[in-house]
């Protein structure tokens, strides 16, 4: 592992890390929690705590949705829409100013390399305030051609209107903090609504610090309150509310059954973006190179942790051998270590409880028969690391080849062509993303068509932009978020009839 030293904490970063306890944001107030209770949150590079975070429950969540919807009433309502979009350009020109303190904290609290943090993360977050931004003064309704048969000759003009659902409340997980905080507020505040946020426990910083830049920003009090806290306490109780209109959940699919399920009782709006088990297709006839480059990204970036990773690959078998081998050496060599390191590739997982729930996916691995190529263990010593695990001979029915691992963990398999390869990857609940390799395009455009996926990458792995829909089938969850379809989820539609005759 490599021992580089950090560099220097941003100063703006070493005053938000000097406080004592990380307040709530409720109602544009910092506060404690009703309960006065508290949790750590930790580095997982060396286990130490990083902050002391107030802890948000069902009354805290009440507190909040009083104020979003008091701030709906007023000031919010008020802003015109390029108001609102010079709120969020704001936003965006804050988060550029400040990337490298939110990198850091991104690397502090997740455990990322740096060096993806800068790169992806904050330039992603700061994209999507940006593309979200100029949406406001062109989100509008249509007037409709009605034709009433009832009434022969009549006039009526029909217009929609395109409203704020109200209140959303965004549960999101670990894996990018900022980033999934802000695919959720970008949309959401565009639209008009008021937001509950409530980050992972794990990863409740970077949240915070944005609520302050937000603030800065010119949004309302009230208008995004951020609620750290557990799931079955302050998550349940956002699923649950009957104040809040909407909820859009990030997180495991098991979670993802539960928030749907309390969100019957006032039949709030929800969308899903769930877990993955996806495909990495590689055909013999591809860039064998760019392939490789492929599978090895596609699995490792974020540690594994990613609802898109590329966690069963197929290689076609001509090239099978070869490629398992490749896949394999390059994971041995990985520099893995602290993520504030800048030559570091790989941080460590989240938390120990991830990285025990990896180990356990790893150890099944190999009680059931595949061949552990590269990795299999935890190195000793502070940190949650694991070691990039490769995998060949898997079986499509292990369990590493059904379950979402969530780990830098990936399960190789040869296959002998198309219709057996569709089928196989198809051969899963979950449906987020596949990826396909070859430089045939006819193949490539069947197999686009043929993978039961939200989406389809042919020759890449892992992009993403703030313009482009996002999610998945079948258990991996409903609804888009990112790009206009976004919209959908942060609006209702009003349909308006007059009487002209
Ligand atoms: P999780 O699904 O428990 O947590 C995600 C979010 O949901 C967190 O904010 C959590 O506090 C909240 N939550 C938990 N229980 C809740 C409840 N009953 N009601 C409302 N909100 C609740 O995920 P966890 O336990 O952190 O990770 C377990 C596995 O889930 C991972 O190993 C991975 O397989 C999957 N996962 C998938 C993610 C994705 O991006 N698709 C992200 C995080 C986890
Ligand atoms: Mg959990």
């Amino acid at each position: 592992m490599s021992t580089t030293t950090a560099p220097q904490l941003h100063p703006d970063l070493q005053k938000f890390l000097a406080k004592k306890t990380h307040q709530l944001l409720i109602g544009g107030q910092w506060v404690d929690g009703l309960s006065g209770r508290t949790f750590d949150t930790f580095n997982p590079a060396t286990g130490e705590v990083l902050g002391t975070v107030a802890e948000a429950d069902s009354k805290d969540v009440d507190a909040a949705v009083a104020a979003a919807r008091k701030a709906l009433e007023g000031p919010w309502a008020k802003l015109s829409p390029a108001e609102r979009e010079k709120v969020l350009h704001k936003a965006a020109d804050l988060l550029e100013a400040r990337a490298e303190a939110f990198a850091q904290l991104e690397t502090l609290d997740n455990g990322k390399p740096i060096r993806e943090a800068k790169n992806g993360d904050l330039p992603l977050a700061a994209g999507l305030l940006r593309y979200f931004g100029g949406w406001p003064t062109k989100i509008h309704g249509e007037t409709t051609p009605v034709s009433v048969p009832y009434y022969p000759g009549s006039k009526f003009l029909h217009y929609t209107v395109r409203e704020p659902v109200g209140v959303v409340g965004a549960i999101i997980p670990w894996n990018f903090p900022l980033l999934m905080a802000v695919e959720r507020l970008a949309p959401a505040l565009a639209c008009g609504n008021a937001v509950i946020l409530k980050p992972a426990e794990q990863t409740p910083l970077a949240a915070l610090f944005l609520g302050e830049l937000l603030l800065e920003a010119g949004v309302p009090p009230g208008v995004v309150n951020v609620l750290p806290g557990f799931g079955p306490t302050a998550g349940a109780a956002i699923a649950a509310h009957r104040g809040i209109d909407k909820v859009t959940f990030t997180g495991s699919t098991e979670v993802g059954r539960e928030v749907v399920k309390a969100s019957s009782g006032n039949m709030k709006r929800v969308s899903m973006e769930l877990g993955g088990k996806s495909p990495n297709i590689v055909f013999a006839d591809a860039d064998l190179e760019a392939a490789a480059k492929g599978l090895f990204m596609g699995i490792f970036y974020n540690q594994g942790q990613c609802c898109s990773a590329g966690s069963r690959v197929f290689i076609e078998r001509s090239k099978y051998p070869d490629m398992l081998a490749a896949l394999a050496e390059r994971a041995k060599t990985v520099r893995q270590g602290n993520g504030m390191d800048p030559k570091t590739h790989m941080g460590p997982l989240v938390s120990s409880e991830q990285r025990e729930r990896v180990m356990s996916f790893i150890e099944s691995g190999k009680k059931q028969g595949a061949s552990l190529l590269a990795g299999g263990d935890a190195p000793a010593g502070p940190g949650y690391f694991v070691k990039p695990t490769v995998f060949g001979d898997v079986k499509d029915d292990m369990r590493i080849s059904q379950e979402e691992i969530f780990g830098p963990v990936v399960s190789v398999m040869p296959f002998d062509d198309v219709s057996e390869v569709v089928s196989r990857a198809n051969n899963t609940d979950y449906g987020l993303v596949a990826a396909v390799w070859t430089k045939d395009v006819k193949k490539a455009h069947l197999m686009a068509s043929a993978l039961k996926a939200g989406t389809v990458w042919i020759n890449c792995y892992h992009f993403v932009d703030a313009a482009a829909p996002w999610g998945g089938v079948k258990a991996s969850g409903y609804g888009r978020e990112k790009g206009q379809y976004a919209l959908e989820n942060y609006t209702s539609l009003k349909s308006v009839w007059v009487d002209l005759n």
